[in-house]
């Protein structure tokens, strides 16, 4: 099961997931998606004209919450590794015509961003497909991006800690959704693994961890009972 870790493995499955992604993130959260996305990027009070990375921006479902309609001076770069999803995002850019925004096509492990240059690092259910050795390095990267005083907040998908909760998620999760997504996606394998991501990665708590070292100050968030869960921090120096 190593390889669901390997960049090519996660890549492959977001470009094959591409064009029914939305759907099945609002399925796969009863809805909620959109809330916790919302929830996720105020929490760090975003102001305006100010430089956002937005790490995972897939087709760039954070950016409506990131961008206010009256800021036309904030730069905001989206970086996703997968073609597809890369592509979509870009065609996103027309809903927000008067936003300077950006799409890089690379592996957050190895981009372009010049370091300390940004004021805020936002990250849609971008975890879950990293294992520990990538979560400290997405934190060194994370770092590196962010200027000093600059602030970050991550959420993904979660396995609650209520035992009635989690069963009945976990249950949802791994069997219903790759049923919903061979009734009416056409792929139950590709929907099978966002159940063995979300099982694995846990929550929050174990990136926390890895994000309380001396140049963070790092909080856990939960959303919804634990059905949700991310980080929000600061970086100090
Ligand atoms: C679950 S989607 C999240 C999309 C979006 N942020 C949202 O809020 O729905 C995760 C995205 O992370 C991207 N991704 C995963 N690993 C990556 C990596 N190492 N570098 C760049 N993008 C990566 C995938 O291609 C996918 O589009």
């Amino acid at each position: 099961m190593k390889e669901i870790y390997e960049p090519k493995f996660v890549e492959n499955l977001f470009d094959k997931m591409s064009s029914s992604y939305a759907r099945v993130n609002y399925i796969t959260s009863f809805g909620f998606s959109e809330r916790w996305r919302r929830q996720c990027v105020e929490e760090p009070k975003i102001q305006e004209g100010k430089y956002v990375v937005d790490l995972m921006t897939g087709m760039g479902e954070c950016w409506k919450h990131i961008l206010k309609p009256s800021d036309e001076n904030s730069i905001l770069i989206g970086l996703d590794f997968s073609s597809e999803m890369v592509k979509r995002a870009k065609k996103r850019r027309h809903r927000h015509k008067d936003s300077k925004i950006e799409v890089l096509m690379e592996n957050v492990f190895d981009n372009s961003f010049e370091s300390g240059v940004a004021d805020y690092v936002i990250s849609g259910f971008g975890l879950k497909t990293f294992n520990h050795g990538q979560l400290v390095k997405l934190a060194d990267e994370i770092s590196r991006i962010l200027k000093p005083c600059g602030e970050f907040s991550l959420i993904d998908v979660s396995v609650p800690q209520n035992k009635v909760l989690r069963t009945f998620y976990m249950l949802y999760l791994k069997k219903i959704i790759p049923i919903l997504g061979k009734l009416f996606l056409g792929n139950p394998e590709t929907y099978k693994m966002l159940g063995i991501y979300t099982e694995k990665f846990g929550n929050a708590r174990n990136t926390l961890q890895i994000f309380d070292r001396p140049d963070f100050e790092v909080e856990y968030v939960e959303y919804f009972n634990g059905c949700a869960s991310g980080i929000k921090g600061r970086k100090i120096k």
